[in-house]
């Protein structure tokens, strides 16, 4: 018997040959559909021809090409695991559509196949790049770990909120410990680019040979021993995000010069390689004056004048002392966490002694010393004998004298020192402290007296 082959038989034959297809008109009513495209679909037979194609295959796309005139040819389309190349085209007439087409590109099934792990493998590798240069890249902080009741401190928070949005470079000003980190990541984290990479360089860190190289990266070859490949400077692993430089005012002066041109022109000239676009957001500290540093000829005051758009000041703990209290607290509770404590608080005495001291190394210093109490007490309060490091300290400074190099200054503080191990020991008892000591009892409230202990 002879089949009679028709236009109509024909072209459905070639087109189930295509594999996955769909056709629909300009309403998106199915015309045509193959039975692998139904297959793929879970579409039962009878097929719906004239019903809408949205209705049995959610998150079509084809209706969307129909409404914007967006033809795509082989793009990536993925589907319940698997990954297939796609084109949907516009069918035409004249300057009319008529509908649309969507269909799989043929090809050798082993290439499709081929291409399909390889898709997976390099998304797997996507992925860990991406985990992995965030855990190196990413913040500690954010603004909500700044503590504080200052009044100063929070219109700083507030000013840095509103600061922090747009794509100004900005300086923070402040002493060692005052918390400069903790607003630099912050900023990051409040501003549009806190989903892109925060790279921080530590100019204070980094021999000033290496610095140069660590900024800009270098091409392959640009001198000996560079690296195959070459190495992606700071400043480019930054792009689209934020590059805080820590301490700049350790950067070299000659340095500083190329730095402006970077600040200035948004561009880097790679070390022995291409000048390259970036698009990376300044965000600076210091624990020096700049102002200071420029008149002294130490820092170029056009890079000055660059990097000071926006300036934050962080006033030091001794001018805020009424944080004193809540911070410290807040590293009780922080601490009792980390090292499965249980201290309840801190002895008004304590904490009067800690507000009488002046706190050159600011916060920081005062988290190591709450830690360093921590030691020596493991439950109850704080009290004035975990300090006794902090009241050597305080001692030692309200005696200190022009010439405290000499061999009497250092021996003195040795005995301050072990004058106040051997109290502690014994809980205060003279008697015994002197016999520790082997001193005379006699010798021993002497030098209470003359160190000014209690
Ligand atoms: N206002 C604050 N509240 C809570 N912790 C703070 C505050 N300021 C500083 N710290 C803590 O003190 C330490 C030093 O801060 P950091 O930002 O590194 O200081 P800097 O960079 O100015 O030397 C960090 O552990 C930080 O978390
Ligand atoms: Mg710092």
């Amino acid at each position: 018997m002879k089949q009679s082959i028709n236009f109509e038989s024909i072209a459905k034959e070639f087109l189930e040959s295509l594999g996955v297809v769909v056709i629909i008109d300009t309403e998106s009513r199915i015309i045509y559909m193959t039975e692998k495209y139904a297959e793929l679909f879970d579409i039962p037979k009878p097929y719906p021809i004239g019903g809408k194609l949205y209705e049995f295959v959610p998150n079509e796309a084809l209706s969307a090409v129909i409404r914007t005139g967006k033809e795509s040819v082989e793009e990536f389309f993925e589907y319940e695991g698997r990954t297939m190349v796609i084109n949907r085209l516009l069918i035409r007439k004249d300057d009319q559509v008529l509908g649309g087409v969507a269909f799989t590109s043929t090809g050798s099934r082993l290439t499709l196949k081929q291409l399909e792990s390889k898709m997976s493998f390099l998304n797997k590798q996507v992925q860990f790049y991406r985990d992995n240069y965030f855990e190196n890249t990413g913040t500690k902080y954010n603004i909500d770990q700044i503590i504080t009741q200052d009044d100063e401190l929070k219109s700083l928070i507030d000013f840095t909120k509103r600061a922090a949005r747009t794509r100004s470079a900005i300086l923070i000003y402040g002493e060692s410990g005052t918390g400069k980190e903790l607003f630099a990541h912050s900023i990051h984290n409040l501003s549009q680019r806190a989903k892109m990479p925060f790279v921080i360089l530590n100019c204070a860190a980094i021999p000033d040979s290496l610095l140069e190289s660590e900024l800009f990266g270098y091409a392959e070859g640009a001198f000996t021993g560079a690296l195959k490949g070459g190495k992606k400077g700071k400043i480019e692993q930054a792009d689209g995000g934020t590059l805080l430089l820590d301490e700049i005012n350790s950067m070299p002066i000659q340095l500083q010069a190329k730095l402006l041109r970077v600040v200035q022109e948004k561009e880097i000239q790679v070390i022995g390689g291409n000048n390259k676009e970036i698009d990376v957001r300044f965000v600076f500290t210091t624990n020096q004056d700049l102002a200071e540093m420029v008149k002294e000829g130490k820092f170029r005051d056009d890079l000055y004048y660059r990097i000071n758009v926006v300036e934050l000041r962080i006033p030091p703990l001794r001018q805020r002392k009424g944080d004193i209290p809540i911070l410290v607290n807040h590293f009780i509770v922080k601490l009792n966490e980390e090292l499965g404590a249980h201290i309840t608080g801190i002895e008004k005495k304590a904490m009067d002694l800690l507000e009488s001291y002046q706190w050159p190394g600011n916060i920081r210093e005062l988290e190591n010393m709450i830690e360093r109490a921590f030691n020596y007490a493991n439950s109850g309060e704080l009290s004035m004998e975990d300090f006794e490091r902090l009241r050597l300290k305080i001692i030692i400074t309200e005696n200190k004298q022009e010439n405290s190099f000499t061999l009497r200054a250092a021996r003195e503080e040795a005995e301050k020192l072990a004058v106040l191990r051997a109290l502690k020991q014994t809980k205060g008892n003279k008697k015994k402290a002197a016999d520790l000591l082997e001193i005379d009892r006699s010798i021993l409230y002497d030098k209470i007296k003359k160190y000014n202990m209690r």
